[in-house]
């Protein structure tokens, strides 16, 4: 493996192939950014191939040569299909971000069907469908990263999302028990759990519900994506390989445990 300088020229790190899904949004584009500036590969799957395409005219703009694979993370067998063309055409995964998901807002009295197993295909389904295909390389290799984008609404339930914050919640019992399968292979699964960030997502609730959240966040203001992918870089480099079956809050103080 080849070995090179990241931007911190005391730090030696080795280069490695890292696919983060649901890479074209807010979050995702930021640990995009980030793991490349690390020195890793970095590819992406997204959903929306005609997204993709300006996203990555955008980044290449920005100096970035990212590769979108089209993948709906709630099909098992896009995802394997996906799988084998990565590891063919850029090389075995070392470091996954399960960063995809939706939200469908409602309180449970409204809330159908459809937008359950739509929020927990997307959140959850999707870590059990993407993992599966990139865990056992990783343990056989003897290195890989795991980190699961959750949130602090999984932590503390939130009025309107019984079925996010059930997702969201389930991604730490899956964190700690494959963390346990597969530390002493070299292989790390951790959790973030973002608070509010300003992304579209963020964005997409009413002006007033979002002032009245904002206004219950002690720093006062949504967090950045680029703070998210400053702990995902962290997550997956050598320095952290000490730390598996964690959760780590990254909330401006929404919610202390
Ligand atoms: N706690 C207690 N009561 C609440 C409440 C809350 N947090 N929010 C709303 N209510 C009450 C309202 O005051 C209202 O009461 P009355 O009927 O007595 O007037 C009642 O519930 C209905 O509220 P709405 O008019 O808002 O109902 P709605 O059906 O139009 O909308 C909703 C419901 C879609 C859930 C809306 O309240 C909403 O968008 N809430 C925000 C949910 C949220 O935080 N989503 C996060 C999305 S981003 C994300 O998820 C990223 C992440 O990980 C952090
Ligand atoms: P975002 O901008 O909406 O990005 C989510 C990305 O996931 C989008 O590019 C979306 O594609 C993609 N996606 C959705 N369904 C998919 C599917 N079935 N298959 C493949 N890709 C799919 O949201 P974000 O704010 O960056 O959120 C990223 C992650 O952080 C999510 O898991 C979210 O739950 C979590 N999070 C966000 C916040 C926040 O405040 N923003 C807080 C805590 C946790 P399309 O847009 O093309 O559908």
């Amino acid at each position: 493996m080849k070995l090179l300088f990241n931007k911190n020229p005391k730090e030696i790190c080795m280069k490695r192939v890292a696919l983060v899904t649901g890479g074209i949004g807010g979050i995702g584009t930021a640990i995009c950014k980030k793991l490349a500036d690390a020195g890793h590969t970095v590819v992406t799957c997204d959903i929306n191939a005609e997204r993709a395409d300006s996203w990555v005219a955008d980044m290449k703009a920005q100096g970035y040569d990212f590769k979108v694979y089209i993948c709906d993370v709630t099909n098992f067998d896009q995802c394997a299909e996906m799988a084998a063309k990565i590891t063919a055409e850029v090389g075995p995964v070392d470091i996954l971000v399960n960063n995809a998901g939706i939200t469908r807002d409602a309180v449970f009295k409204k809330l159908s069907k459809v937008d359950w197993d739509l929020v927990l295909g997307t959140n959850l389904d999707s870590v059990y469908n993407i993992t599966k295909q990139f865990c056992e390389g990783m343990t056989e290799r003897g290195w890989g990263r795991v980190i699961n984008m959750s949130s602090v609404n999984g932590q503390k339930g939130q009025f309107g999302q019984t079925n996010y914050s059930a997702a969201k919640a389930g991604m730490h019992g899956f964190t700690k028990a494959l963390a346990q399968e597969v530390a002493k292979k070299g292989v790390t699964v951790n959790t973030i759990s973002p608070g509010y960030i300003g992304t579209e997502m963020v964005m997409a609730i009413k002006e007033e519900v979002r002032n009245q959240i904002i206004s219950t966040i002690p720093v006062g203001r949504l967090g950045t994506p680029e703070e998210i992918a400053e702990l995902v870089a962290y997550l997956a480099s050598n320095s952290g390989s000490f730390i598996t079956g964690s959760n780590i809050a990254i909330n401006g103080g929404l919610h202390m445990f």
